[in-house]
């Protein structure tokens, strides 16, 4: 590859940030990326020679390769994450603050010849459909050829990006390294990283992100979780719009009237598999728009249409099969990146649960040999599937609409064992955005740390909110003051994880969260019933369609009901996440909480009458 001449853009700020941002990291050489088929093969022909790539059998896997990152870079590192605001007050409790000019310095230091003996990549990329009214345009300069490869999947990328952009067109900037210069004669290793500092920046008023040190994921493809989530979130609260960690999905009823939801889950939580499951119950057709991240803006009609920002998906491979989640299976099956599972000598990929047998040997995710039953993950928890999203399946007709699809309803919700129900519809706009301000969810493998336990996570935003989490809230109630109440999406909290006595989960989602889904649709377009009760509105008897499903009553019964005892043991817990806020806590959401611990204590005095 020969270093190019910039002349790819007109954009004065662009060449001059690419010019001291070279000068900064001393690279061997610049490309700009134009975002090309040819261009997309240098990336895994230079992956495969370093020996960070293996090619799959093109028979079994057409154009597409493994990869395994450093053991100590696996997911996204939240410890090391910082939102670099002027005021430490704009970044809030729930997210570690920076002062920006001493991180700043920081940060030069370490970025000061980061590059050394390394190509340095400038990426334009749009997040959205190049033109949608939504889309923004972010450019990531990075020294990763899987970043690069990444990005040709995950967003839009390229010379065309540049011509929307023009001349003075606004950008987000992302600066990434993995932070390994190549200096002297050391080799190179197969995934470059930086053992003693990982850093995930992001500077919210100048719009800027420097991420040093990890190659992974969230904390390297900055389009991601980086701009279309944190720095987008501030974005979105002073333009009036949200940015949320939320798939978006149409879903058909049987008489073919479509309406279009959004669903915020936590990280590793369902939101992939839900997006674009195939319905058990006959009839209903889901189709997916976007498994991960949903920009939404008021169309002049007054409703919300939501774009997906992304054009792949970034998925969680283990649990991953035909049986659970054909579609993500069908969308993997080519021009793909498998990262972290493990590998068949045969050269294809397999994870844990993607066949009922596993393969007689296999080489791990830690290039070790295995064999079934030697009580090892072949994969890491986190391996995940990089994959164009125009590939999937059941891929939705709107899922490049400029303008968006309108939303109708919206589901909240956690990995919770206990206490909260499979379903439960928000009262109001005001009561949905407490019942998301509440959530909460066992952590998983996505984020590095401890796995399972149990953690407030307010609309699945707590790592990717890039300000305070209080005015995040009001933000959400202004979105419900400023729009016609008869207009809103309607707001309803899901658990699909709620266990029995014998720790087994008592309902059998994936397919069968169809279930759930005709509820609401028949609960927004006026079909179905529900009964109040001290929480929310929760399915009348007989409401949840079960047909065809094998499950005991008392199983039914359980996830069904509303565990008062359960609920007021949690008040504590969530006055306490309250007072975090302070006096940014909106008094609407006080006086939510207040009115639940009323109805929850009139219950309990009336079943004990
Ligand atoms: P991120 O990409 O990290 O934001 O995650 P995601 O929300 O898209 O999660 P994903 O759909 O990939 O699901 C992650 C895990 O949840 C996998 O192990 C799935 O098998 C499991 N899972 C998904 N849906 C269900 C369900 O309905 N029931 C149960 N029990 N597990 C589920
Ligand atoms: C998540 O952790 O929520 C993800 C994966 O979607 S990552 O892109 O690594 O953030
Ligand atoms: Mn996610």
């Amino acid at each position: 590859m020969h270093a190019k001449a910039n002349s790819m853009t007109a954009n004065a700020k662009l060449q001059a940030w690419v010019q001291d941002t070279a000068a900064m990291c001393r690279p061997e050489q610049v490309v700009w990326c134009d975002g090309s088929p040819a261009e997309y093969q240098a990336m895994l022909r230079h992956m495969i020679l370093a020996g960070t790539a293996i090619r799959l059998d093109p028979n079994k896997r057409p154009n597409s390769i493994f990869v395994r990152s450093d053991p100590a870079d696996v997911a996204r590192v939240e410890e090391f994450t910082f939102i670099c605001s002027r005021s430490s007050d704009d970044a809030g409790p729930t997210n570690n603050w920076r002062d920006p000019d001493e991180t700043r310095n920081l940060l030069t230091g370490l970025f000061a010849g980061s590059m050394q003996g390394r190509t340095m990549y400038v990426i334009p990329y749009s997040m959205g459909p190049i033109g949608s009214p939504i889309a923004k345009i972010g450019v990531e300069i990075t020294d990763s050829p899987y970043v690069v490869a990444s990005m040709h999947i995950m967003a839009r990328v390229g010379t065309r990006v540049l011509e929307a952009l023009g001349r003075d067109g606004e950008f987000t900037r992302g600066l990434h390294s993995v932070g390994a210069p190549l200096v002297g004669n050391v080799p190179d290793t197969p995934w470059p990283c930086n053992s003693a500092s990982k850093y995930i920046c992001h500077f919210p008023e100048p719009r800027e992100i420097w991420s040093f040190g990890s190659g992974y994921g969230g904390n390297a493809l900055l389009g991601k979780k980086c701009h279309a989530l944190r720095i987008a979130s501030v974005q979105a609260r002073e333009e009036g719009w949200l940015a949320e960690h939320m798939l978006i999905l149409g879903l058909t009823n049987p008489e073919g009237r479509k309406i279009f939801i959004g669903a915020a889950f936590p990280s590793a939580c369902g939101k992939t598999n839900l997006a674009m499951m195939n319905p058990t119950l006959p009839g209903w057709k889901v189709e997916v728009v976007g498994d991960d991240i949903a920009w939404m803006k008021f169309g002049a009609d007054g409703r919300l249409y939501a774009i997906n920002p992304e054009a792949g998906f970034f998925g969680v491979a283990p649990g991953t099969s035909m049986k659970s989640n054909p579609n993500a299976m069908l969308t993997a099956r080519e021009n793909s990146i498998f990262t972290n599972c493990a590998i068949t000598p045969d050269g294809d990929v397999w994870w844990e649960e993607m066949t009922d047998t596993p393969p007689a040997e296999l080489t791990d995710w830690l290039r070790r040999p295995w064999t079934p039953g030697n009580g090892r993950k072949a994969a890491h928890p986190n391996a995940r599937f990089t994959a164009p999203a125009r590939q999937c399946p059941v891929i939705s007709p709107d899922w490049e609409n400029p303008a968006g699809v309108p939303i109708s309803a919206m589901l909240v919700g956690g990995r919770r064992a206990s206490v909260v129900p499979l379903v439960n519809e928000a009262l109001s706009w005001q009561h949905g955005t407490f019942l998301g301000s509440i959530m909460s969810s066992e952590t998983t493998a996505a984020a590095a740390g401890a796995v399972g336990a149990l953690r407030l996570d307010p609309f699945a935003m707590l790592p990717f909110c890039g300000y305070h989490m209080g005015d995040y809230f009001a933000h959400w109630l202004e979105i419900g003051r400023a729009a016609d109440p008869a207009k809103l999406p309607k707001i309803f909290q899901v658990n699909w994880f709620r266990k029995g006595k014998d720790g087994k989960f008592l309902w059998p989602g994936y397919g069968d969260n169809s279930r759930v889904l005709k509820w609401v649709f028949e609960r927004v377009t006026g079909l179905s019933q529900a009964i109040d009760t001290p929480i929310g509105r929760l399915p009348a008897p007989g409401a949840l369609d079960v047909s065809g499903l094998s499950i005991g009553d008392e199983a039914l019964a359980d996830l069904l009901r509303v565990d008062v005892d359960g609920w007021l043991a949690e008040l504590p817990l969530m006055k306490k996440h309250y007072a975090r806020f302070g006096s940014k806590l909106p008094r609407g959401l006080e006086e939510e909480l207040k009115s639940l611990e009323q109805r929850l204590q009139s219950a309990a005095v009336g079943a004990r009458r």
